[in-house]
This record gives C-alpha cells, sequence and structure tokens, in this order.
C-alpha cells in the first residue's frame, strides 16, 4: 500500500473539509438553542443519536488496519443487521458484506482500504421486525499502520450548558458567548496537533437543569471541531438525575441522555502496544446521585465510585492487557486517590456500594498500570497513587476558566509504544 501521511488520514476522516472561527462557534451555539427551543414546542430532536447499535460509536470508534475485523454489536439481542456501510468524507459509502455476519458477527475490510476515520451507518432489525437505522459519526478508525512513537490527547470538564440561560427563551450574554469561543478554541488547539487519538475524561455538561441544552451542545461541537478517533467517558456532571422545576417538574436523568449520545459508560481499547482502559468514576445506584441531596453533594460529587461490575471488567481488561504484553494507560473523570466506594459515609454512617480503593491500587500494582489522567478538580497536579501509579490531573476546559482566565488539556508523549510524558497546554481566549 502507498504511505499515507496524519495528514492524508486526517482528510479522509469525516469533518475535515469544516474551516472553523469563533465566531462560528457563537452561530453553532446559537444554532443548537434554536434545534433545542423547536424540539421542546413539539418538533424533532436535534440529534437522532444512539438506537439500536452498540459498538462501535462515535464515542468509542473501532480501531483497525485494512484487512482487519469490525465486529458490530447490537443493543437489541435479537435484533439483525441488514445492511451495513462505512462513510467518508466525500459523501462516498463502502457497503460491508452482511453475508459475513453469519461467522463471527464481525465484518471484515477489504485489505485495500484506503485509512481514514468513517462514519458507520448500520440498518437493522428489531425482533418485532421494525426496520431501525442507526448512523455514528467517526465510529470507525482504518490507520495505515500502528505506530510505537506518537502523542495523543486527553483532555476534561468542558462543560457544555453551562451557566444561566440554558431555557430556551433566555438572553445570550456577551459571557455564554466567550464560553462558547473558549470551548472552540480548545477543540480547534487539540485538533490542530494531529493527535493519533484523544481520550475526554468526563464533565461534558453541567447538571440536570441543563442537561436538554448541554447534552445537544456537547454532540454538535464534538462531531463538528475533532476528526481524530475520540473516546469518551462521563464525569460526576454526566450523571445526575433530579425534578427540574423550569421544566414543568420534570424529572431529568443523565442517563437517558448519555444512553442516547454516548452510549456504553466505560470501555477499552488498543493501539498499538499501548492499552488505554477509560473508566467511570461516577459508578453509583441512582439513589447516590440524586442531585441536591446529602450523599450526593457531601459524598459522590467530589469522590469515585466503581461499582461490581465495572471493577469486574476492570480486572479482566487489564489483566488480559497485561498478559498480552501492553501496558495500560487509565483515563477517567474523578481522581482514583478519592475512591469512596466501599467506604462508610456521613452521620448515621452509610456504607458505600462498591469496589474498595483497595481492591483497585492492588489490580494496578500486579500490573502493567504506571499512569492514571484524571480532570474534575479543573487545576494540574500530580500525586502517587499506588506503588508505580502517577496520577496526573489536568485542568479544565469549560467550566470556571472566565475566572482563572485559562483552560488546557494534556498533550501525552507515548515512545517505544510506552507513556513517557506529557506537557500541559494552557490557552486563553
Ligand atoms: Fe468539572
Amino acid at each position: 500500500m502507498t504511505r499515507v501521511t496524519r495528514r492524508d488520514f486526517l482528510k479522509n476522516s469525516a469533518g475535515a473539509a469544516a474551516a472553523f472561527s469563533l465566531a462560528g462557534a457563537v452561530n453553532l451555539g446559537l444554532g443548537v438553542r434554536r434545534a433545542v427551543a423547536a424540539a421542546q414546542a413539539g418538533g424533532p430532536a436535534p440529534f437522532q443519536g444512539i438506537v439500536n447499535l452498540k459498538w462501535p460509536l462515535f464515542s468509542q470508534p473501532a480501531m483497525l488496519l485494512p484487512g482487519g475485523k469490525l465486529p458490530v454489536r447490537l443493543k437489541d439481542p435479537v435484533a439483525k443487521i441488514t445492511a451495513a456501510q462505512l462513510m467518508a468524507t466525500d459523501g462516498k459509502t463502502v457497503d460491508l458484506d452482511p453475508k459475513q455476519l453469519a461467522g463471527d458477527g464481525a465484518f471484515t475490510l477489504p485489505s485495500g482500504a484506503t485509512p481514514g476515520v468513517y462514519g458507520l451507518r448500520v440498518h437493522s432489525t428489531l425482533g418485532t421486525g421494525v426496520p431501525i437505522v442507526d448512523e455514528q459519526p467517526r465510529a470507525v478508525a482504518v490507520y495505515p499502520a500502528f505506530k510505537d512513537d506518537f502523542d495523543f490527547i486527553f483532555f476534561a470538564d468542558i462543560h457544555f450548558g453551562e451557566h444561566d440561560g440554558v431555557m430556551p427563551d433566555a438572553p445570550i450574554t456577551p459571557e455564554i458567548k466567550d464560553y462558547y469561543k473558549m470551548r472552540a478554541k480548545a477543540l480547534i488547539e487539540i485538533q490542530k496537533r494531529e493527535p493519533e487519538f484523544i481520550v475526554l475524561g468526563g464533565d461534558l455538561h453541567l447538571y440536570p437543569k441543563s442537561y436538554h441544552l448541554g447534552f445537544p451542545e456537547s454532540y454538535a461541537f464534538l462531531t463538528h471541531y475533532l476528526r481524530s478517533p475520540l473516546f469518551i467517558v462521563p464525569g460526576n456532571h454526566d450523571t445526575y438525575h433530579m425534578k427540574v422545576k423550569e421544566l414543568g417538574g420534570k424529572h431529568v436523568y443523565a442517563s437517558e441522555y448519555w444512553d442516547k449520545y454516548y452510549g456504553q459508560r466505560f470501555h477499552s481499547f488498543d493501539y498499538g502496544k499501548l492499552h488505554v482502559s477509560c473508566l467511570n468514576t461516577s459508578d453509583w445506584p441512582e439513589e447516590f446521585i440524586h442531585w441536591g441531596t446529602e450523599t450526593t453533594t457531601t459524598g459522590t460529587l467530589l469522590n469515585t465510585g466503581f461499582q461490581r461490575e465495572q471493577y469486574d471488567w476492570m480486572k479482566s481488561d487489564i489483566e488480559a492487557a497485561t498478559a498480552a504484553g501492553r501496558e495500560t494507560v487509565v483515563c477517567c473523570h474523578i481522581p482514583l486517590h478519592n475512591i469512596i466506594s466501599g467506604k462508610k459515609l456521613g452521620m448515621p454512617p452509610v456504607k458505600l456500594p462498591g469496589a474498595p480503593e483497595g481492591a483497585v491500587f492492588d489490580l494496578f500494582n500486579k500490573n502493567d498500570v504506571n499512569h492514571v489522567f484524571v480532570g474534575h478538580l479543573h487545576w494540574n497536579d500530580e500525586k502517587v497513587i499506588a506503588e508505580d501509579v502517577q496520577e496526573h490531573m489536568v485542568r479544565n476546559v469549560g467550566g470556571d476558566f472566565l475566572e482563572s482566565d485559562a483552560a488546557g488539556f494534556a498533550l501525552v508523549h507515548v515512545r517505544g509504544g510506552r507513556i513517557t510524558g506529557h506537557d500541559i497546554v494552557e490557552l486563553r481566549l
């Protein structure tokens, strides 16, 4: 195959042709507001989102080489895929052969497939016979080769739906415009570095009061400005639920929005010799993430929780990576030096469900886990959290940047397939 440069690779990626400006960011934000207002008045939803597709997704793309296997998984266990296509930037589609699904449930990419990041369209039929079409932008990344030396980017806390003015008829203040511009500037600067992939470590949104705006905003901005494969996990602000007075007393659940826009909450992937484990640190039963209640505001707002299912998955996922000779880098939202699942909290004390800190650190110590990237507290920090495990805290992109006058992200260096260091890039409007 002819040599494909990084630039050619991105040229084949959906959205690559868009020209970006910070004024455009305000227009993009205002467009989302209009679409949300129209939906509230009975119009169609701003985005269709995920219907029946489980994987791959925009928020957790498949990473493969030409000729590689592409398993496509559906949410409905009795549903059948009737057709699937890869969608290139120029509007061309490549049909995947449905006959291949009969075997191990995976398509095989043609060995001459052009490297690039493709959208995926999947037609399926539910058990009831109802036909469904799922479309996910940039869900399949075909690389010319996996490199040993490359950079990726970790960022967190972009907080869409921030501040007042989240109701459709609210005035758009200069501050809201600056927030749109700063987020766009950060996304443009992230993409400019042409990272091999990007991990967004949570807090895409803010509070239940603004989820109806925040989720369409995050989806619009991330799909518009980023072209490298993007992996997303939720932060605490992407998990709350509460009754919202301003929305006519409707009980708003982040989980319903997350299922529709971003899908699974923890997942992992391999890029060459490196394994990346993307964890959900706000993994709590609903009673512990009810916004405005005491356990939430004093406990799970600031601290990490892992329930049994995620812990068991994380253990087998990380152990398998070690057995395959891969270093695992963990990317998540709340610092892991704050794990409170398995501990007691409050007065009278409540035992918080889930895996204790010791079990998680023991797993890291026994395996090739040396680096954890987190966000959450909106400043940069370094901490040793277990024997050989360094936690790197990375400042925010949205949130209180107007007060602190900067936003930032981490450019992580991988050399010889292992993490060798990172730089924090800080930005001002
Ligand atoms: Fe945050």
